[in-house]
């Protein structure tokens, strides 16, 4: 089994949680490697839907072992009530590892994003309200708080004391707001701490050892590569690096390490919050994929906006992920409508072009250029094999692959782990 990276081809929500609990069937270590409780990833298996924010997709198979990796930011009373949640429904969670490194989320995270969402007004980005901007900005400005320090009975209360005495000044003086009682967050965090501790290790050397040798290591992407902090949608993006190379920031292996990235997009896009979405679909089309699609947020119930595929978007994912493949899903989606568009470039003020422009946010207007092709009048969510799918949705995937550059790894037809088909056809 390769080492492979699981990315998000779009703008989160591709189904990276049920590819990631395909691909554990045969690995021995799941690593998410980035973002925190922003992240809603779902696996469904027969009867049972697990809706997963910080364990690792891989917690189904017991042989796996799920790494929280340095990258991500914790929010240990979340992550706390999931595993018991997951423990309630039997899955013992021995093989779940946490690293020591990982930066926590405090409540005064949580308030700041809700604060500085408000100030932004009406150029507010739509954060999941998760605290996931403000910790991210807390450890690059040094004054993070990590897992070890949370643990340790002899520093957690000085620490944990000393941030939330600073982050009050912030919210009193700057914002007005209520302070948080110090000694009320000591108190809480300290029980998390003694749920959480027998979890707590340096993972990278689990990590570094089963992907040196060849035991496969899964890197679970969290968000999407148009969410990516460098290169997405800014400032309409996480604070956070969810593309392939973030799988190397600190998990315990550098980029050679790597086998294979297999990017996961639907057959159509959405988008949660705010900022540019050149193909979205303001009108009954639109409608129809999110109802058809249950297009609502796994992490905030938000209703998802909903637009035709971009092969623009695809493309960008492929050259910023080196992607090998993608994992495309949510054919029966589109089952009932008489043609389906793909964007393969855009007007851009007066010019055509058909990669992403660097600056979306101009102001000029961004017109996708479709591609029309027809669509499928069948249900295929029973679909088993690549060859029984309808012949127009074969043209259809045939063409994503043609538009991306990279061969179609998989198709999907519906959530659970038995409607993931792979290409039998050789293409
Ligand atoms: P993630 O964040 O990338 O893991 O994706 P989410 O779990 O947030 O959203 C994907 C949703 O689509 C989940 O509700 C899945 O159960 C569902 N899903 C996955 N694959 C398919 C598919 O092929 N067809 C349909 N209809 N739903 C799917
Ligand atoms: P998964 O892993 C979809 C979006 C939010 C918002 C922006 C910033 O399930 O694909 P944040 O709370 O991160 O500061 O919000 O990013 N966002 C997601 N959208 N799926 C996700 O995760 C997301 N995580 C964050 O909606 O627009
Ligand atoms: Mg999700």
């Amino acid at each position: 089994m390769p080492n492979t990276v699981v990315v998000g081809a779009q703008w989160g929500d591709e189904a990276k949680g049920k590819v990631v609990d395909y691909l554990a069937q045969q690995a021995d270590v799941v690593v998410r490697y980035g973002g925190g409780a922003n992240a809603g990833h779902t696996v469904s298996a027969g009867n049972e839907v697990y809706k997963l924010h910080l364990v690792p997709s891989g917690i189904l198979h017991e042989h796996v072992t799920c790494v929280i990796a340095d990258g991500v930011v914790v929010d240990p009373r979340l992550l706390a009530e999931e595993i018991q949640g997951l423990r309630h429904r039997g899955l013992p969670l021995n093989n779940l590892r946490i690293s020591s490194r990982a930066h926590l989320i405090m409540p005064y995270h949580i308030v700041l994003d809700q604060l500085e969402e408000t100030k932004r007004g009406a150029s507010a980005i739509g954060t999941t309200a998760r605290g996931i901007g403000p910790a991210y900005a807390d450890k690059a400005s040094r004054v993070g708080i990590r897992m070890q320090d949370l643990i340790d009975d002899r520093r957690r209360d000085r620490i944990l004391g000393a941030a939330v005495d600073a982050k009050n000044e912030v919210l009193t003086r700057l914002y007005g707001a209520d302070a948080l009682d110090t000694g009320t967050v000591i108190k809480e965090y300290t029980a998390y701490a003694n749920v959480l501790r027998e979890y707590v290790c340096d993972t990278a050397p689990i990590v570094a050892a089963a992907a040196a040798n060849d035991r496969g290591v899964v890197f679970e992407g969290a968000q999407g590569t148009l969410l990516d902090l460098n290169i997405g949608t800014y400032p309409y993006v996480t604070s956070s690096h969810p593309i392939a190379g973030g799988a190397c920031l600190g998990t315990g292996i550098g980029p050679r390490a790597i086998d294979r990235v297999i990017g996961v997009a639907k057959c159509y896009t959405t988008r949660v919050g705010a900022g540019v979405f050149p193909t979205e679909l303001l009108n009954p089309t639109g409608d129809h994929i999110r109802e058809r699609g249950q297009e609502y947020g796994t992490t905030t119930g938000r209703p998802r906006r909903c637009g035709w595929l971009d092969a623009v978007v695809l493309r960008y994912a492929v050259m910023h992920n080196s992607l090998d493949a993608l994992a495309l899903g949510h054919l029966d989606v589109l089952s009932g409508l008489s043609t389906v568009n793909v964007a393969i470039g855009y007007n851009v003020g007066n010019r055509y072009v058909e990669t992403l422009p660097s600056d979306l946010n101009s102001g000029e207007t961004v017109e996708p250029v479709y591609e029309e092709l027809s669509g499928w009048s069948e249900e295929i969510t029973g679909v088993t094999r690549y060859d029984d799918l309808p012949s127009t949705c074969r043209v259809f995937v045939n063409r994503i692959q043609e538009l991306s550059g990279v061969p179609i790894w998989s198709v999907s037809v519906g959530p659970g782990r038995e409607q993931m088909i792979q290409r039998t056809d050789g293409s």
